[in-house]
């Protein structure tokens, strides 16, 4: 039974990692092999210890079809992409991102779309 206490959506930001593997030598490599289970344990303890868990919540997801550029992280709402993601990564984003609102830009895959200044809510404000 649903708590009817608790809000929807029930995070303001969502990140996925992709924690897919391949076979050791596959053409399209895999996020797992380039450090994903190392990214998304620094995004767990990191949302932990900034008590950040009723706000963000950090998983891992399948493959993003973006295995070239793993490890390969995307954050709701916004859609912001982000590509050859290591774990001394994390702490930018969770910073600037996840709390502030304002995307890693050289972190990103796509640049950010037209109407799209950049700059998103800080946590708490949703
Ligand atoms: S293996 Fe990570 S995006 Fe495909």
């Amino acid at each position: 039974m649903t708590d009817p206490q608790r809000k929807f959506p029930p995070y303001e930001r969502h990140v996925f990692i992709c924690l897919n593997q391949r076979e050791e030598g596959h053409p399209r490599g895999d996020c797992t092999s380039k450090g994903a289970p190392e990214v998304l344990e620094r995004f767990k303890h990191l949302a932990k210890e900034k008590g950040l868990k009723p706000h963000i919540r950090a998983q891992k997801s399948g493959c993003l079809d973006t295995c070239e550029l793993g490890v390969s992280v995307v954050v709701y709402p916004e859609a912001v992409w982000y590509k050859q993601v290591t774990v001394q990564d994390v702490d930018e984003i969770v910073e600037s991102h996840l709390l502030n609102g304002v995307p890693v830009e050289r972190l990103r895959m796509h640049p950010a779309t037209p109407g799209d200044s950049g700059k998103h809510s800080p946590i708490g404000n949703a």
